[in-house]
């Protein structure tokens, strides 16, 4: 099967991949492709119904280092439960499941709103009448939540959203795994402190203490890795949520004022429609075929790198009629923003929960909100596995 050379639509495929996207659905439901920051050869799976069934198929599994022959000790925060296939994935995420239960979640909603609220307000005192979306709410607001979560309210959030950036978003493959090490270092670090602090209530000090009904305790780099996953799976993405959810609202004027006139009745439609639409999640992170596997036309042989885009499957017209128009109406047709199968997000509920308490909060209290920015000066995130820009510039 010929390589499809993703560099070659290069600024336009990170601006824009829809269209690329659907030329390649068009010829078939997985292709071998390019990739443009990398150059790496992978294999993409663009068909919703194929994306669906490859991100639960056993075949297809995520502890590449296992087969890949490299050493698992070299990156501690690769220990957690999205670089892990079962057993292991079954037991790290069972550790954690409880904390994030729709139910467990509903009860931060107070404190999710009170952090809206006064970031709301910082924000809205501008002279200027002029912010940066992104700065102002759609990182602060998840980062805050997920670092009280977790128990690490002092974290140095400025120095840790260089690095997390860099981690998920990488300018250059060297530049990427510095981050992700550095990160470990900072949070083995934290852990430290805390152990010596004694115990506390957050989730962290619950991990540190656990044990579970079989008498099973996290490794020190499997503690590392829980908070390095939380951390970063915990605002890297519900960012894009808030500020391409902003963006898409404020681009189709009539979205928003149906939004606007009814925010009881269409509020939890329009998140999901955000994340069908322009979703965090551009491309579920690598899988590792662990045997030849047949995707339409395509044979995947044994060994090779995997992507199921997410942002694709949401825009098959299979599956999602008219895909590129945004109806925040739009009857739920079970995108796969969130991913599918054992590693489905963990975060659902509070990443629902935050997104929606954000464009709430921001639309009421600004009701001339707009866009300050061109879109063609838009900065997008590069590489493939997240869909946002770095900045957003309103006025109100
Ligand atoms: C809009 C926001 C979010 C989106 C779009 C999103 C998307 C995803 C996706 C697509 C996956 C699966 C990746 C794969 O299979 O390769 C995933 C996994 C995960 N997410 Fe999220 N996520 C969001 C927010 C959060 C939040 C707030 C948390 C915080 C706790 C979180 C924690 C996780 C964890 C722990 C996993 C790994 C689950 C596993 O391996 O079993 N996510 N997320």
């Amino acid at each position: 099967m010929d390589v499809v050379d993703l560099a070659e639509y290069a600024d336009d495929f990170t601006a824009n991949p829809y269209p690329v996207y659907a030329e390649l659905r068009a010829a078939g439901p997985a292709h071998r492709v390019r990739v443009p920051a990398t150059g790496a050869e992978v294999w993409l799976v663009v068909g919703y119904e194929e994306a669906r069934a490859a991100l639960a198929d056993p075949r297809l599994c995520k502890d590449w280092r296992r087969h890949t022959g490299e050493d698992s000790t070299e990156l501690p925060v690769g220990a957690n439960m999205l670089e892990t296939d079962p057993p292991q994935h079954t037991r790290l995420r069972k550790l954690v499941a409880r904390e994030f239960t729709p139910r467990r979640v509903e009860a931060l909603r107070p404190r999710v709103q009170e952090v809206t609220d006064a970031l709301v307000d910082a924000m809205l005192t501008a002279p200027s009448r002029t912010a940066d979306l992104v700065d102002a709410l759609a990182f602060p607001l998840p980062m805050t939540v997920i670092a009280e979560l977790i128990g690490v309210p002092e974290l140095d959030r400025a120095a840790f959203r260089v690095l997390s950036n860099e981690a998920v978003a990488p300018l250059t493959q060297d530049g990427g795994e510095k981050a992700v090490r550095e990160l470990g270092g900072y949070l083995a670090g934290l852990i430290e402190d805390k152990r010596a602090a004694g115990p506390g209530d957050d989730l962290l000090s619950a991990l540190i203490r656990t044990r579970d009904e079989d008498g099973d305790r996290l490794s020190r780099d499997e503690l590392v890795g829980m908070a390095f996953l939380l951390l970063v799976a915990g605002h890297e993405t519900t960012v894009n949520l808030i500020s391409n959810g902003i963006r898409d609202l404020l681009t189709h004027p009539e979205q928003l004022a149906a939004l606007r006139a009814d925010f009881d009745g269409l509020l939890d439609g329009a998140v999901e429609e955000v994340l069908r639409h322009e979703g965090p999640v551009e491309n579920a992170t690598y899988r590792i075929a662990r045997e030849d596997i047949r995707i339409g036309e395509a044979l995947i042989p044994a060994g090779a790198p995997v992507l199921v885009a997410l942002a694709s499957a949401g825009r098959d017209p299979e599956r999602h009629a008219e895909p590129d128009r945004f109806d925040i109406r739009r009857a739920p047709g079970s995108h796969l923003a969130f991913g599918h199968g054992i590693h489905f997000c963990l975060g659902a509920p509070l990443a629902r929960m935050e997104g929606g308490i954000a464009i709430r909060t921001l639309l009421e209290r600004a009701p001339r909100l707009q866009l300050d920015v061109d879109n063609k000066e838009l900065e997008w995130l590069p590489g493939m596995l997240i869909r946002g820009v770095r900045h957003l510039p309103v006025r109100w």
